[in-house]
């Protein structure tokens, strides 16, 4: 068994809830149980390359498991293999990696836990080829990486698009409205799935199951001649129609993951409108889904999966990523993340029991 006397906590990738509860339980049980030293990265893969830095002690860890975002910031476009630097109005992209790999050595940094999505574990796993020990922590409210069933973050967002729904639900109901709720998840619908289904969304829009507009206004109708003066659409930010594509909101040339999606509820609420002449209002719910406390779930997901990777770590287990598998916290190789988005298959239990109840998929 490897015993690290000091190891360091990076924090890469966009903030999601349960952050701050990883980053606690790692240091707690790092310094209590193990005696080591703990030190925090600062901004992600950013504070690695310029070298900042700060200890994390029992004080600076303490009063974490219920606060959003992450104590150390985060970065998600600073890629020490693809870094970006102002050259002129031109924009530059070059290998940093030797430097953040030194910057680690010379801060005597046993072992490197990295949390972070598939930008940031794709990067951690480059990392560790380049020598340097990591165990890496999924993070995302898109509950999209591969190699783990859940993801912490997504209980959380889940419970906000709920809560979302069943309050524009008065609304639609008073004004005889459609309602549209547009939520994150990029490639992958599984917030829109658990949210649509836990708020009763009448019609479900996901990436992976293409709609027509056809299919949506024909269940609105269907709604209407039962006496449904009002439906609520739930829809992933990046669903799309059959043959056509995603609604691009952004591209940030600099980040691992380029494409920013959103706005595609605004459209469908704008055809719908044309269509059916219902009048027709779309709620973007955004970065709402990443903020504030997460849920009692996700503390303690968060919680078990930061002790996993601190035995890891004491294991020398390393180029590993902690994660669930048939409900049990293990770990599976580091680039298992990196490999595409894992998207709600269309078999999932969850997509036939909201059918069996007259959910729409807009197929
Ligand atoms: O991956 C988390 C996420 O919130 C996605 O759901 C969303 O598409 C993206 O990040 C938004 O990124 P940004 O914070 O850069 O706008």
């Amino acid at each position: 068994m490897l015993k690290k006397k000091r190891i360091a906590i990076l924090t890469g990738g966009g903030d999601c809830p349960g952050i701050n509860a990883v980053i606690r339980a790692v240091a707690k049980k790092a310094m209590l149980e193990h005696g080591m030293e703990v030190i925090g990265i600062k901004d992600g893969f950013e504070g690695l390359i310029h070298d900042r830095h700060r200890k994390l002690g029992p004080s600076e860890v303490s009063g974490l498991l219920t606060l959003g975002g992450t104590i150390l910031g985060t970065s998600n476009t600073s890629n020490p293999y693809r870094y970006a630097v102002k050259n002129g109005n031109e924009l530059i992209f070059k290998d940093v990696s030797k430097t953040a790999v030194a910057n680690l050595k010379s801060l005597g940094v046993e072992a490197l836990v990295c949390i972070g999505g598939d930008g940031t574990l794709g990067i951690a796993s480059r990392l560790m080829n380049d020598g340097v020990p990591i165990v890496g922590i999924p993070k995302t409210i898109d509950n999209d990486l591969r190699g783990t069933e859940v993801t912490f973050g997504f209980d959380t967002a889940v419970s906000i698009a709920t809560e979302a729904i069943d309050r524009v639900h008065t609304t639609a109901q008073s004004h005889h409205r459609i309602m549209i709720v547009e939520v994150m998840g990029r490639r992958a619908g599984w917030i829109a799935l658990y949210a649509g289904v836990a708020g009763g969304g009448d019609i479900i829009l996901i990436p992976e199951i293409p709609y027509t507009l056809k299919a949506v206004r024909d269940k609105v109708q269907e709604r209407k001649k039962r006496g449904k003066r009002f439906s609520i659409v739930v829809i992933a930010e990046g669903a799309k129609t059959q043959g056509g594509d995603v609604v691009v909101r952004k591209i940030v040339e600099t980040s691992t993951d380029p494409v920013r999606l959103g706005g595609v509820g605004f459209v469908l609420g704008e055809q719908l409108e044309k269509m059916i002449g219902t009048e027709t209002r779309t709620v973007v719910l955004g970065h709402l889904q990443r903020g504030g406390s997460p849920t009692a779930a996700d503390r303690i997901l968060a919680t078990l999966l930061g002790a996993k990777a601190v035995e890891a770590v004491v294991a020398g287990e390393f180029g590993r990523m902690v994660a669930v598998r048939r409900g049990e916290i293990t770990t599976v190789a580091l680039e298992t993340a990196a490999g595409g988005p894992r998207t709600v298959p269309r078999g999932h239990p969850l997509i036939a029991a909201a059918r069996a109840l007259g959910t729409s998929f807009g197929e």
